[in-house]
């Protein structure tokens, strides 16, 4: 795939860098993708209109309160009129007003208003770029879900060294081609995942469950999309959305979830993140258990659930080609995510720690070991998101 035929709204912001913003509106039409450039007044100082123009052959946008460009295209229609937004240079002031959700002139309207994927390239002085109020702006951008590249550490303008230059234009270039034409190495592959609890009813209002937010299962399923496959994703009851481009099969008890994932296959890849409740009450009652004034607790008699991912990996010719279980463990980590590795009959194991004191369970970054037939490798800190691109990565490369 290329990213012939796409459009780029290129917006460019203040900083000696924009005159880099040339060099990649020529990169990007040497690719064939048509590029509609909007220039900020502080970029204006920088680089004239008219060279935007002459490269990008195209009308340069300048003024949201021009009457011409309104009459020609909305704001609105501008916004919305490319396959991705990108910012560069992107300032630190722009960053902040995107931050902010400030739209005083054209190009921060544009960023409000567009319902497209957006690229920033920052660059600004080091200083600015290592300030408290700019890393808390990239933070609030990238949990919204912009996409950033760089900024790269060198010699500036102004005679200091360190983060803050713009990334060269074929690096840009490189991230525009990853947004508009990804990888796909999982296209035409069946991946099954398995996430969030189970409840395990005792009486219509009452379950027992545990505390698995579906995060790192649900993050997994929506990577292994991203890489092209198709994704089924058989959920306990979690409050996370339903990834994007994933089939959801909503589901309640250990049983339902395996009859689910029986379901779903054939299936290339399995991966089973989900905290599956090991019991179940043998006879949850039809109605609600009432207290009744004197009488004795109720007593739970406990029956073992399926063990869905052993079912799945045991399940003969119909076993996917890779089968990956969790081990979520508080003591002796590594030997006893080994021993489960050879008593279920998976392939992998992603091994972590979620004693109380690490914050796993429920939070937004994961400790893993990953253990395969050739070894453990230790994984740093990451959030759950990033974890699960490395390990959709890591299964592209078995099945590929
Ligand atoms: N699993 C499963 N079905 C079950 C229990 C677990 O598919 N009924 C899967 C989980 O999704 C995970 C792996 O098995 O991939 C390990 O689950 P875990 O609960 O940590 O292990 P258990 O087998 O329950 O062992 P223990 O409770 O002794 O740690």
């Amino acid at each position: 795939m290329t990213i012939e035929g796409k459009r780029v709204l290129l917006i460019v912001s203040g900083g000696i860098a924009a005159f880099k913003a040339l060099e990649l509106i020529r990169l990007l039409r040497g690719c064939g993708c048509g590029v509609t450039c909007v220039l900020t007044t502080a970029g204006a100082q920088f680089v004239t209109p008219l060279s935007l123009q002459a490269l990008s052959e195209c009308k340069v946008y300048t003024d949201l309160f021009s009457l011409t460009d309104e009459s020609e295209m909305g704001h609105i229609q501008l916004s919305r009129s490319a396959d991705l937004v990108v910012v560069a240079p992107a300032s630190a002031d722009i960053l902040a007003k995107m931050a902010a959700g400030l739209a005083g002139d054209l190009a921060s309207t544009l960023l409000l208003a567009t319902d497209k994927p957006v690229l920033v390239a920052p660059a600004m002085n080091m200083r600015m770029w290592q300030h408290a109020a700019t890393v808390a702006n990239m933070a609030l951008l990238a949990a919204r879900g912009i996409h950033v590249v760089g900024p790269d550490e060198g010699a500036m303008a102004c005679n200091e060294f360190g983060p803050g230059r713009l990334t060269e234009p074929p690096a840009i270039l490189a991230a525009i081609e990853a947004l508009l034409a990804p990888a796909r190495p999982l296209a035409g592959r069946h991946a099954l995942v398995t996430s969030g609890p189970t409840h395990e009813l005792i009486d219509p209002v009452r379950y027992i469950a545990n505390r698995s937010s579906g995060r790192q299962g649900h993050a997994i399923a929506a990577s292994l999309a991203e890489l092209g496959a198709r994704v089924t994703l058989v959920s306990g009851p979690v409050s996370v959305p339903d990834p994007i481009g994933v089939t959801v099969k909503h589901v309640e008890s250990a049983q339902q979830m395996l009859d689910a994932c029986q379901a779903a296959l054939p299936a290339d890849v399995a991966v089973f993140a989900a905290a599956v409740a090991d019991w179940h009450v043998a006879r949850a009652a039809s109605g609600k258990i009432k207290k009744l004034p004197g009488a004795a607790p109720p007593a739970l008699e406990l029956v073992a659930n399926p063990d869905i991912l052993a079912t799945v990996a045991q399940s003969g010719p119909r076993r996917p080609r890779l089968v990956i279980g969790f081990a979520a463990e508080t003591d002796d980590l590594m030997a006893n995510a080994q021993a489960k590795r050879a008593r279920k009959n998976a392939d992998w194991i992603v091994a972590n720690d979620v004693s109380p004191a690490t914050g796993i369970m429920g939070g937004e970054e994961n400790v893993v070991h990953l253990i395969t037939q050739d070894g453990v490798e230790d994984w740093p800190r990451l959030a759950k998101q990033e974890v699960a691109r490395r390990l959709a990565a890591r299964i592209a490369t078995v099945l590929r």
